[in-house]
């Protein structure tokens, strides 16, 4: 990731300081013995992809740095509920707080974090604030759009829309925000699409993993989503595949009859779309969404850190964890 995002370490670690910071200001009687819920960044996919922006705006590091640090609060927020939501055990390689200490006190977290994204954003300016608002309000419109499909079949067009306000959203904020501080009003538009297909497009990466990484890789449960009815891209894309949908679709009815705990119809499913190419075709899509940053990327002043940003969005896709 590294050698993508070059030079963005000092930056990172300023990021990671003020999250201790603002970790340090969480009660530890809220949380129990073990570490706060906001340690450790994970992949700091949103830090890095604010940072190589601005580089490309020209807007130096330290507005980017604020605003990565609100985009890392609210991605910790949004993950304890979504912990929640989908009963995960494991996150960043770790328990997560719903499994430590129960759903009430995940959901609560959750609540409590997303409180202080917010007090963050409003010290940037109360318009980052109010903007914060709007977007964690799409995050959460496009998970119950998720719950509201979980075992339905849904159409690519209902799925991109689902994606795009869960995982895009984030992604859209944090580099609009960015071009804010950058002082480059005149890109909002170029950023704001720029940040929604790479959101999108990291959110179909994260789905391709679900069937392809190992737990202790990824630092967290495998198969999570076919097993618990949730509609990825590479089911879709079978699905509309008529050589195999009925394959697919009776899968799908047996997985979603299945008791709990009764993985065979969640690995065969898995094991056929690998083997016909699915999951394949399904990053191939991911990195369409990124190939169509880059005329919009190469429209940003700073050509050299534009090719550093497009290099990292092409890594959020092809990573493996
Ligand atoms: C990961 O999805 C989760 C998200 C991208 C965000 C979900 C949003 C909410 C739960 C709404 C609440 C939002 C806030 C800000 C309070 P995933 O389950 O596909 O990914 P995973 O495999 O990492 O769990
Ligand atoms: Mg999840």
């Amino acid at each position: 990731m590294e050698s993508a995002a070059a030079g963005t370490t000092g930056s990172i670690t300023r990021i990671e300081e003020e999250l201790s910071r603002v970790a340090a200001g969480i009660n530890p009687r809220l949380y129990g013995e073990g570490r706060p819920p906001l340690d450790g960044l994970g992949k700091a996919s949103r830090s890095r992809f604010a940072l190589l922006l601005s580089d490309a705006l020209g807007g130096g590091r330290a507005g980017a740095e604020r605003v990565a640090v609100c985009a890392e609060l609210a991605h910790t927020a949004s993950l304890l509920h979504d912990d929640c939501v989908d009963l995960s055990a494991l996150r960043r390689g770790r328990p997560t707080l719903n499994e430590r200490l129960g759903l009430n006190a995940g959901i609560l977290m959750g609540d409590l974090v997303v409180s202080l994204a917010l007090e963050e954003a409003w010290k940037i300016s109360p318009h980052t604030a109010r903007s914060l608002v709007e977007a964690v309000g799409k995050m959460v419109q496009g998970a119950l759009l998720e719950e509201r499909a979980r075992h339905r079949r849904i159409g690519r067009d209902e799925f991109l829309e689902i994606i795009s306000l869960k995982t895009g959203e984030l992604f859209r904020w944090t580099a609009v925000e960015t071009c804010g501080r950058a002082g480059t009003p005149a890109l909002l538009e170029t950023c704001a699409r720029v940040g929604s297909l790479a959101g999108s497009a990291f959110q179909v990466a994260d789905d391709v993993l679900d069937f392809e990484s190992d737990p202790s890789f990824s630092g967290k449960d495998s198969l999570k989503d076919i097993s618990e009815g949730k509609a990825t891209l590479p089911v879709i894309l079978a699905l509309e595949d008529g050589a195999v949908s009925g394959e697919v679709s009776a899968l799908l009815d047996a997985l979603a009859a299945a008791p709990p705990g009764d993985l065979e119809p969640a690995l065969r499913l898995a094991a056929l779309l690998r083997e016909r190419g699915f999951t394949a075709a399904a990053r191939e899509k991911a990195l369409a969404m990124i190939a169509e940053t880059f005329p919009l990327i190469d429209t940003l002043p700073v050509r050299d850190a534009g090719a550093d940003l497009k290099n990292f969005l092409l890594t959020l896709v092809h990573r493996n964890a």
